[in-house]
């Protein structure tokens, strides 16, 4: 070959290689940035560790004709996909271009994004998408329907194999919203993205609500209301930092085990704050919060405590922290939300991260304080029974080392519930304050005294003599010590090192369930 004509070739790509850059044009591109939006490219420039991308398909075109398609084409399709590097591990990505189509999905757009997909699998990485879409590509028809079901099957058979992550970066409707309501966590940016099966002039036409784009699908609806999301980021910048954290606390495949990082913090740091946060008085609130942030490791200037669904039923807590450099995925009653008893929500909520965590080898640790299940016919009519039953499911199914700390209440069958020993706890430990009973010293005095309370002269005052004996009697941890239920009764000051040292205990544990084809969750 002359030099001239290799010249020429080399040119060639060169020109291409700009045009794939391009998106949309400049007009499309000064309006996302009006929209205080970043760019596609721009987005994934954030994400990965700097010069780590290595983008593929950039050349791809779509390839329809109808509306005079064929005369407006963009290399690339609306999508950049490929792979990079989060604190130097492996991560597959792919970001919509909204400069394109508005990144809505077509056949070739599609195609791309599943190439990666079966690039993870086969490689075992996490795999992360920047949604910014208006959803399957109008002028396509069923060949985009099509490329959305080729993801959603991925996005399924790729669950519990690798982790996925969906951050919606604008705009996403119809097909664009399901894949990520597969995936394990989704992000949101507060005002600029949102989230619908249909927008609100399809709603008022169907159903005549009138309703705004941010409070039928912006980020905290959703991250209150629905808890489609699990974050409701203040801007794009947040977003993708919380991506990079949440990376760090997995593994990139089921087949791993998560990261272990160098902790500065003392494995025995002993914390005397917590022999006295639990109030006196059973009845009195306490933020569970701040015994989480006491035990975990501090790192960087902050609590290793990521929460996870902050928003969104409040009474239980949930997220990932770091124990002498070991993840952890933490589950806590909280007592400053309803009493921090289990709701519909609530259960949902925490059997998902439980499920997740133990998908991904990730210990957990449960902070146990809670009165029960939540009465009455509002939950009841709504499923309470089989919604509380996901928790117990995903509890009992789970394989991962399992340790329970008992702060206060551990009423009913919520006890069985939250990680017992029954249902596999391998260590579970009680402070010495705990209650553990089939109910509360009032309810159950009411229930078992009655008769010799209706027939005492001063039935107020013979309750409040039941109350105690019972109180006395059975809300402590010793009978359920004595029963081997309780591994060992702890002083709350010694709690982060005795969590450490159990974690070491476990590290090589192994248990398997029956095998099956598979389990049947209560769905
Ligand atoms: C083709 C689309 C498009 C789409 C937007 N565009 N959505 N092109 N297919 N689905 C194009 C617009 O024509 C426009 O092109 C550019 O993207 C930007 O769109 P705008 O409307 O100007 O932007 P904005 O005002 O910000 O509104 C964004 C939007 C709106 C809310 C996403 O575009 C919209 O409602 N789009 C349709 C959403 C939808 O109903 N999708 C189909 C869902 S059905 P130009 O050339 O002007 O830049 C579905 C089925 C799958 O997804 C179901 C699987 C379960």
């Amino acid at each position: 070959m002359s030099k001239d004509k290799s010249k020429d070739k080399l040119t060639r790509l060169k020109i291409m290689r700009e045009k794939s850059k391009l998106g949309g044009g400049e007009k499309r591109i000064n309006a996302q940035h009006s929209k205080g939006k970043l760019l596609a490219r721009e987005r994934l420039y954030l994400l990965l560790d700097q010069g780590s991308f290595e983008e593929i398909d950039a050349f791809v075109e779509h390839r329809s004709y109808d509306f005079e398609m064929d005369k407006e084409k963009y290399l690339g399709d609306g999508v950049i996909t490929g792979s990079g590097r989060i604190d130097g591990r492996l991560v597959f990505v792919f970001s919509q271009d909204f400069t394109v189509f508005g990144g809505s999905l077509s056949e070739a757009h599609a195609e791309k994004i599943c190439k990666i997909m079966d690039m993870a699998k086969k490689v075992g990485a996490p795999i992360i998408g920047l949604n910014d879409s208006g959803g399957a590509r109008i002028q396509e028809g069923v060949a985009s329907l099509g490329g959305y079901a080729d993801i959603f099957l991925r996005n399924t058979l790729l669950s519990g194999v690798v982790p996925q992550i969906s951050a919606v970066m604008g705009p996403c409707a119809g097909g664009a919203v399901y894949s990520p309501a597969i995936t394990d966590f989704t992000l949101m940016v507060k005002n600029t993205s949102y989230m619908f099966v249909t927008g609100p002039n399809v709603v008022k036409t169907v159903t005549h609500e009138e309703v705004t784009f941010e409070d039928l699908g912006g980020a905290e609806t959703h991250a209150i209301k629905s808890g489609v999301t699990h974050f409701a980021c203040k801007d794009e910048s947040e977003c993708i930092n919380y991506i990079r954290r949440l990376v760090s606390y997995m593994p990139s495949s089921w087949k791993q085990k998560p990261p272990v990082i160098q902790s500065n913090d003392k494995p025995d740091r002993r914390e005397e704050l917590l022999n006295s946060i639990v109030p006196e008085d059973s009845s009195r609130p306490y933020d569970v919060k701040k015994v989480i942030e006491l035990i975990v490791d501090y790192e960087n200037s902050q609590s290793s405590f990521f929460e996870v669904h902050r928003l969104y039923a409040q009474n239980i807590v949930t997220g990932f922290a770091r124990l002498d450099g070991m993840s952890v995925g933490i589950i806590a009653n909280q007592p400053s939300k309803m009493a921090g008893a289990l709701d519909i929500e609530s259960s949902v909520k925490g059997a998902r991260f439980v499920r997740f965590c133990d998908a991904f080898n990730i210990p957990l640790i449960v902070f146990e304080d809670v009165p029960g299940f939540m009465p009455g016919t509002y939950q009841e009519w709504r499923g309470i029974i089989k919604q509380g039953a996901k928790l117990l499911y995903a509890f009992a199914e789970a394989t991962v080392p399992k340790i329970t700390v008992i702060l206060r209440k551990a009423y009913g069958g919520a006890y069985d519930v939250m990680n017992s020993k029954h249902i596999r706890g391998d260590f579970n430990y009680a402070w010495p304050g705990a209650e553990i009973a089939v109910m509360g010293p009032h309810g159950a005095a009411e229930i078992i005294f009655k008769k010799e309370i209706d027939s005492s002269k001063d039935p107020a005052k013979a309750l409040e003599q039941k109350v105690e004996e019972y109180r006395t009697k059975f809300a402590n941890p010793y009978i359920a010590a004595s029963r081997g239920y309780i591994d060992d009764v702890i002083e709350p000051a010694d709690t982060r090192y005795i969590l450490i040292k159990s974690l070491r205990i476990l590290e090589n544990k192994e248990e398997s369930n029956p095998e099956k084809k598979h389990g049947n969750i209560p769905l």
